[in-house]
């Protein structure tokens, strides 16, 4: 990984403001924010993960923990990737039970280097929730991870996650805290539009589905009907 900064977002990322993540984001911001209670991304994750899940930008692992908490550890093979060391330890040590193996990485750069990974498409989901309204660019430069990711899916695999995107559902306070966080570098969203969400998906996907929810935008993609 090269030593530039890939994401202006990243310094956010570190234990402190971590400390107080699940909190001001699960409890607060997401929903009465963005309008999309916990639950509807909750009930995302039971749907969608499967045995050999990657999970994409895993902050403090919040909600992939609160979807597995009840599955056995050897039904379960675990990986965590994030850009942020931090983010890595905090989600590990919660995710602890299942033993996750965890890989920095930036989604913006190819795959994984040689010998990081065993092998490729070996994942049967990936989950990256509230990721990529974090990631720097509009979705022709941000789409390219969804090429990245879907190298390590295999035929069957799924991918899913949300991002946020002022629309014309969101509430006009998420619009405003939108400008902010992308003033203070939190975000990098001005330019995202729905539809260019789709339109980088189907590039990679022949199925697409993208459920707009308030200024969540919900998506699932793979080669197989979803
Ligand atoms: C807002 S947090 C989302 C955390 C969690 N997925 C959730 O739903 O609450 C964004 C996460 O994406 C990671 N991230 C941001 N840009 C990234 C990139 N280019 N490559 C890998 N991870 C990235 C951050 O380090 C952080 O863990």
């Amino acid at each position: 990984m090269s030593n530039q900064i890939i994401s202006n977002a990243q310094v956010y990322f570190n234990p402190i403001l971590l400390g107080c993540y699940d909190f001001t984001v699960y409890r607060f911001v997401s929903r009465f924010i963005w309008g999309c209670k916990n639950e509807i991304l909750l009930q995302r994750y039971r749907q969608f993960v499967q045995t050999k899940h990657l999970e994409v930008g895993v902050g403090t692992g919040y909600l992939i923990e609160k979807s597995i908490k009840g599955y056995q550890k050897e039904n379960m093979r675990l990986t965590l990737m994030d850009l942020s060391v931090a983010c890595l330890d905090k989600a590990s040590k919660r995710l602890e039970k299942f033993n996750p193996s965890k890989i920095r990485h930036n989604i913006l750069e190819a795959p994984i280097k040689k010998g990081q990974q065993e092998e490729e498409k070996q994942f049967n989901s990936i989950g990256i929730n509230y990721v990529l309204h974090c990631v720097n660019g509009d979705f022709k430069e941000k789409g390219i991870a969804f090429g990245n990711l879907k190298k390590l899916l295999n035929e069957n695999g799924v991918l899913f996650g949300s991002t946020v995107i002022a629309n014309k559902q969101s509430l006009i306070v998420a619009k405003l805290f939108i400008r902010v966080l992308n003033v203070i570098g939190l975000f990098n969203n001005n330019n995202d539009k729905v539809n260019d969400l789709e339109v980088a998906l189907n590039t990679h996907f022949k199925f697409v589905k993208v459920q707009v929810v308030s200024s969540v935008v919900m998506f699932v993609a793979s080669d197989c009907e979803v």
